[in-house]
């Protein structure tokens, strides 16, 4: 085994007698834009915006709305981005984006239309297809520009090199990862996210909370990564009640939009653990939308974890206003207000269903291995029958 190889698993491992000798990679947008009307000035962001060649991803919403970007006269706007996209849905995509052959791609929406606008934007030039991509730094160059634009505050794909969609042949989350993906603009506009309802708000503000705090106590947590990470945490624990109490609250959403942000900062180098795990069969399965699977999942996967990591859990809980002492009643609690339906047995997951799934998420290594606590699958199946 070379040194450099030794380097990698001993990183994997985080087997480093102090995370700030653990190595790490952090690649994210050479440009953000960032405040409230900021999605309206693409004109005077771009070079040659009106010769330019514009394929806009988007989903049904934002499809309607795609005129508020103001596009020059050669658009395509795709606009059946599907909640948890799939490999059809990327295919339509793919082949309308060959047929148009775009100068620049654009995802506007949430994750979902962000993840198939950066496969778009790495595959229309070329003649792969997403099977040869799958994994990691498999994509070619780019040869098109790639901006994304949230509408959620959520996934912070907007600022990631990764896109998951859906194989429907193995159900299962497939993610691509390059750096190629990651967008030469990430266009953060608060405003865009004031029409979400109080359930997306709340939903997709877990999300961006779990990438905060499964970054945050993961095996392989980085200095560099904890201070966005407790950042947002903050974030979330100051705005999301706000947000979801009132949408139209404008510096709520600018917080959980920077919320979204630090957690897609964090997402790349450390990526998530145990929580993302356990909740990507809900989405898979069930077609459970991706925020409202993680918050099921969170006050089990908090709590469970709690003992791996008490000072960190402890920081956790104070930027919440989580009760310590009662940390898993109280995170529920926190979640259950927001409006968040806690039960799988009300998301139409059959309980016969539950030990396959313990399986296939005992089998989601690349997210498991850096949990900081070991999870079995009997530790998955007794958290899956508590969340039932
Ligand atoms: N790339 C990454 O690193 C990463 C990280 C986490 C999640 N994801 C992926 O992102 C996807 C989930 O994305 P999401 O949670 O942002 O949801 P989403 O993109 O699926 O959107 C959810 C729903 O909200 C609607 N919507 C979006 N913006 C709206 C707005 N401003 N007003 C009203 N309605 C609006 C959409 O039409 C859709 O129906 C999943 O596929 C997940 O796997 C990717
Ligand atoms: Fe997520």
């Amino acid at each position: 085994m070379s040194s450099a190889d030794t380097a990698s698993t001993t990183a994997a491992s985080g087997a480093f007698s102090s995370p700030l000798l653990r190595p790490l990679s952090f690649v994210q947008p050479p440009r953000i834009e960032f405040g409230s009307g900021k999605a309206r000035l693409l004109a005077e962001l771009i070079p040659d915006w009106p010769e330019r060649r514009v394929l806009v991803v988007a989903d049904a919403f934002n499809a309607g709305r795609a005129d508020l970007l103001g596009l020059p006269r050669q658009n395509l706007v795709f606009p059946e981005a599907k909640p948890e996209p799939d490999l059809p849905n990327l295919a339509r995509l793919l082949d309308q984006a060959r047929g148009f052959a775009p100068d620049l791609v654009i995802g506007f929406g949430g994750g979902s239309a962000m993840d198939l606008a950066k496969l778009a934007a790495v595959l229309v030039g070329s003649a792969k297809e997403f099977h040869a991509i799958a994994g990691v730094d498999k994509a070619d160059p780019r040869t098109v520009g790639l901006i994304a634009i949230p509408t959620t505050s959520g996934t912070g794909s907007e600022v990631g090199a990764r896109a998951l969609v859906t194989d429907p042949a193995s159900r299962s989350k497939v993610a691509a990862e390059s750096r190629h993906m990651v967008a030469d603009m990430a266009i953060v506009d608060p405003d865009l996210t004031v029409s979400l309802p109080p359930a997306v708000t709340a939903a997709t503000g877990i999300d961006a909370l779990a990438h905060c705090v499964e970054a945050f106590t993961s095996r392989r947590a980085h200095p560099l990564l904890d201070i966005y990470a407790q950042k947002g945490i903050e974030l979330v624990g100051q705005y999301l009640a706000r947000a979801v109490a009132d949408g139209a609250d404008v510096e709520a959403r600018a917080g959980l939009a920077m919320a979204a942000l630090y957690g897609g900062f964090c997402l790349g180098p450390v990526n998530t653990t145990a929580g993302h795990a356990l909740s990507y069969p809900l989405g898979t399965r069930y077609g459970i939308a991706h925020g409202l699977a993680n918050a099921v999942i969170f006050p089990h996967a908090l709590a469970f974890n709690a003992p791996a990591q008490p000072e960190k859990t402890a920081i956790i809980a104070e930027l919440m206003g989580f009760d310590g002492n009662r940390l898993f009643d109280s995170a529920y609690r926190y979640c259950a207000e927001l409006g968040i339906e806690m039960h799988m047995s009300k998301l139409g997951v059959p309980p016969d269903d539950l030990p396959s799934m313990a399986a296939e998420a005992l089998g989601i290594r690349r997210l498991l291995d850096f949990n900081p606590r070991d999870m079995t699958g009997s530790d998955i199946l007794e958290i899956y029958r508590a969340a039932w």
